[in-house]
């Protein structure tokens, strides 16, 4: 890359990284509490979107691809978020549900790295939290197509405007909804002095039972 300037110094930056060790005898033996305390943390850094998460997708013949989602709970042990069940990544979790999720906290020098498999969250869910998004997101949810190729923007404002013109409580296209992601697999690395960071990985062994095991750096 053709650098000068700022845009050398960033990708010359050399970051030593400083944690709360992870010791082992610390952790507890279910990994959603770690990751309560974790996300706790993160938020009380005051950082913006704590909850942002790289959600990575599997294409049928095997290409991946990973964007940025919201996660929006984390009940029973899984983590949602919401789209659009026909967008590139809704159609690449019905011929492979399996994904990955990512979470970096720069603030904190963490990363947690989940692996699980996705399943759509149960219609009334998915209606009761479209019913909560402020009218805008939810005529934006209506009328995108989203990960469709358009022209330009224009005809779906317009839509947008009729919609919202139209001033009548919308309900949730069958299109758009939540998903879960039940982890079998959950990675914390905390980022320590000289590269020799902490891993630990918790492995679901079945019912609530998870291996933990550290990772070289
Ligand atoms: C900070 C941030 C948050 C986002 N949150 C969501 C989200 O919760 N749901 C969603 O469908 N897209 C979200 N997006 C947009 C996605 O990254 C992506 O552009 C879109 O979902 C289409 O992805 P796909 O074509 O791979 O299906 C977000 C993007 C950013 C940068």
């Amino acid at each position: 890359m053709n650098t000068e300037g700022p845009l050398r110094e960033a990708l010359q930056q050399r970051r030593d990284y400083q944690g709360y060790p992870l010791r082992e005898a610390e952790l507890p033996s279910d990994p959603l509490v770690l990751f309560e305390q974790w996300f706790a943390d993160a938020v009380a850094t005051g950082m913006e979107e704590p909850h942002a998460m790289t959600l990575a997708t599997c294409s049928v013949d095997f290409k991946p691809s990973c964007r940025v989602v919201l996660l929006k709970d984390v009940e029973d042990g899984a983590f949602v978020f919401y789209t659009n069940y026909e967008s590139r990544k809704g159609k690449e979790l019905l011929w492979n549900p399996y994904a990955a999720l990512l979470f970096y906290w720069p603030p904190l020098s963490r990363q947690v790295r989940i692996e699980g498999r996705a399943e759509k969250l149960e219609a009334e869910t998915s209606d009761a939290y479209f019913a909560s998004r402020p009218t805008g997101s939810q005529v934006a949810a209506v009328v995108s197509p989203q990960s469709a190729v358009i022209d330009d923007l224009e005809a779906l404002r317009e839509r947008c405007r009729q919609l919202e013109a139209r001033q009548k409580p919308l309900s949730r296209p069958s299109y758009w909804g939540g998903y879960r992601i039940i982890p079998y697999q959950i990675e914390f690395w905390q980022g320590q002095p000289n590269r020799l960071h902490d891993r630990i990985r918790y492995v679901h062994q079945g019912n609530a039972l998870w291996k933990r095991e550290r990772l070289a750096p």
